[in-house]
């Protein structure tokens, strides 16, 4: 017969693949208990909570005696579950197997908002033990949007980060309208945003990959792109900037160009170097009707979404825009 205890106060974290030494070294000198790329106790961060892949907002440890057991243990909780389990657990396995299947299948990319149900995490910690979360902030497996990927259109696979951006926020540009994209080439954003219909003005000091320097609806811009003057596109409603840069510059552009301009969303990839620039992120978190986070495709980046209206003005935005 199962126990469950829970453990109030402590989260965990799953820390994107490549940022484990972040979350350890953040986490350096506060107890707390690791396996692998997950971080558990009373460790609640402001910037790990914008770096995590996933965080599990409510912590239980469940003792059982058999699969079964385990199975009725976490749907006792809540129906759908997965397991952050390391390769080859065949014991991880069978739990997973005996919880009610959840379709796990990459995302096909609409570019309509998607709504998903809640998704559970749990973890194995010995034979007899898991770790066990019903309430996660992703509702993707192990916070991990694969999308199933066009690998002939796109020039690189940056085109992945627009779309799981447009995924999770829930608002994309809709067909026809106008969109800046800073520091485009070669071309992935300016692709994505072509195929959903928009007209683009790309903005770089290199060229996009031929086929989109001849698109209809793509006009090539060879500038710099904190020098764009705003004001020059008053029927631009997006603006997109994944230029290399620091992100005080970009903070910088932002706060004094951007917000002030007749732009309505936008979506902008902040790059760190090292961990000397994280001042930054409580600024732009500070910027009202903001969503600020990992996405899947971005490395030691974060993605900042913005929108004029609170949320986005979707109703199906995810819970952290805002
Ligand atoms: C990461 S790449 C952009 C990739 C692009 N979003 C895509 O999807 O293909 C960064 C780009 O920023 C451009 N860049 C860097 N500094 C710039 C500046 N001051 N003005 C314009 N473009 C700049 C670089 O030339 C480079 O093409």
């Amino acid at each position: 017969m199962h126990q469950l205890r829970c453990l109030p106060n402590q989260i965990a974290y799953l820390a994107p693949l490549g940022l484990e030494d972040l979350f350890a070294e953040r986490l350096a000198g506060k107890p707390h208990l690791r396996q692998e790329r997950l971080f558990w106790g009373a460790i609640e961060d402001s910037l790990l909570n914008r770096f995590a892949s996933n965080i599990w907002r409510e912590l239980y440890e469940i003792e059982f005696d058999s699969i079964s057991d385990c199975a009725k243990a976490l749907t006792s909780l809540q129906r759908s579950w997965w397991a952050y389990m390391p390769a080859g657990s065949s014991r991880a396995s069978y739990i997973q197997k005996a919880l009610p299947h959840v379709g796990a299948k990459p995302v096909v990319f609409t570019g309509k908002p998607m709504v998903y149900p809640p998704l559970g995490s749990w973890r194995l910690l010995d034979d007899h033990r898991v770790l066990a979360s019903p309430s996660c902030s992703s509702p993707r497996p192990n916070g991990e949007w694969i999308f199933a990927e066009d690998r002939a259109g796109p020039p690189n696979r940056a085109y992945l980060k627009l779309w799981e951006a447009f995924t999770r926020i829930g608002v994309a540009p809709q067909k026809g309208e106008i969109c800046l994209d800073l520091g485009a080439s070669p071309g992935g954003w300016t692709w994505v945003l072509h195929q959903m219909g928009a007209h683009v003005k790309a903005f770089d000091r290199s060229p996009l990959r031929a086929d989109l320097m001849q698109a209809a609806g793509v006009e090539f811009i060879e500038a710099d792109a904190f020098r764009v003057d705003l004001s020059a596109y008053p029927e631009a409603s997006w603006l997109f900037c994944d230029v290399i840069c620091y992100p005080e510059k970009l903070y910088e552009w932002v706060s004094t160009c951007m917000v002030p301009s007749s732009i309505q969303y936008a979506v902008c990839t902040l790059k760190f170097q090292g961990r000397e620039h994280y001042g930054v992120i409580d600024s732009f978190a500070q910027i009202p009707n903001g969503w600020l986070g990992h996405l899947s495709q971005n490395k030691h980046e974060l993605t900042w979404v913005w929108s004029r209206l609170p949320q986005g003005g979707s109703p199906t935005a995810e819970a952290a825009w805002g």
